[in-house]
């Protein structure tokens, strides 16, 4: 990976720490994406230390539940770097409740669905010129058996914490084969994986002590986030995977996704939902560029 540009969003802790200090170990610049927190900057000094690689690791701050700080985000990552080879969207909420980001869109929505979407279509360019060029995003099992019901994206209607998540994971899964489709033959490819069941801080954030305590009895009999990040890191770098688009891996091997991901009229409706709701999108048919 030497001389490749990665960015992985959600390198605060979990997963995506986990696969920044992978990456950056196979010599890849990692531009790792977290808020503006003391929790951030201890985690980019852990990744600098554990891939033993302080130079090539580069925080950038986000809040990737605001647009606005999505779109600074892109403006700075321009300014800084010429070339994106891989983009990793790794970050990822499971709420409690029905919580509004600072654009007043429910939080699991904005940052599981439309960060992914508006970070993606931002960077398109700066993919294609870098192809062959890789998307790579975390989606879950939780979407296997989920449903897209566009009267409920929001969570307004109804909203369980399991069915938002899974409805969010399959939205993530619909637009990457979307993305996978529109951009046919520029050599961006788009792929989405199952981590597997990782011990790592989601869904335990905000409950109660008793609640965590239990969780953390059941994390004892979960994977590590090491583990958690192989299929991250074989999409993200291996060679068996060059070309390939618009597919689903865990364990590092083509998986059978809920059918619904490959649903063009659903990609189609929900696609027109995330224009609508960032006001952005790649066009339809890139140039060709090989
Ligand atoms: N753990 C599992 O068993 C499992 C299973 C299937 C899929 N996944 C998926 O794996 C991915 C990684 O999750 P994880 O398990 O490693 O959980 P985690 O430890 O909770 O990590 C989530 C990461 O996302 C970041 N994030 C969340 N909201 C953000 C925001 N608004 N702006 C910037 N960063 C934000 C968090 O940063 P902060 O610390 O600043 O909040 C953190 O770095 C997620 O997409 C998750 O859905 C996990």
């Amino acid at each position: 990976m030497k001389s490749k540009v990665c960015i992985v969003t959600g390198t605060s802790s979990g997963i995506g720490k986990a696969t920044a200090i992978g990456l950056a170990k196979l010599d890849a610049t990692v531009v790792a994406v977290m808020r503006d927190s003391d929790k951030s900057r201890a985690a980019l000094q852990e990744i600098k230390s554990k891939s033993g690689k302080a130079d090539s690791v580069v925080h950038l701050a986000a809040d990737l539940s605001s647009q606005k700080s999505i779109r600074e985000l892109v403006k700075e990552f321009n300014s800084r770097f010429d070339r994106l080879d891989v983009l990793l969207n790794n970050a990822g909420v499971s709420q409690f409740h029905r919580v509004l980001s600072t654009d007043g869109i429910e939080m699991t929505l904005a940052v599981n669905v439309l960060a992914p979407f508006l970070l993606t279509s931002l960077l398109t360019d700066k993919l294609i010129s870098s192809a062959p060029s890789r998307i790579v995003n975390v989606s879950s099992a939780a979407s296997n058996n989920a449903k897209i019901d566009f009267d409920n994206l929001r969570g307004e209607k109804e909203f369980s914490s399991f069915g938002i998540y899974g409805q969010s994971k399959l939205a993530l899964n619909l637009i990457t084969v979307e993305f996978s489709r529109r951009l046919a033959g520029t050599g961006v490819t788009a792929n989405f994986l199952h981590p597997g069941v990782i011990r790592t801080e989601l869904g335990t954030r905000g409950m109660n002590p008793l609640f965590k305590a239990l969780a953390a009895f059941v994390k004892l009999f979960m994977a590590s986030p090491e583990k958690g990040a192989r299929t991250s890191i074989y999409l993200a770098s291996s060679p068996d995977v060059e070309g390939v688009t618009g597919k689903y891996f865990a364990n590092q091997k083509q998986v059978t996704a809920n059918p619904i991901s490959f649903d063009e009229e659903a990609a189609k409706r929900l696609w027109k939902v995330c224009e609508e709701m960032t006001g952005f999108s790649i066009s339809p048919q890139p140039a060709k560029i090989n």
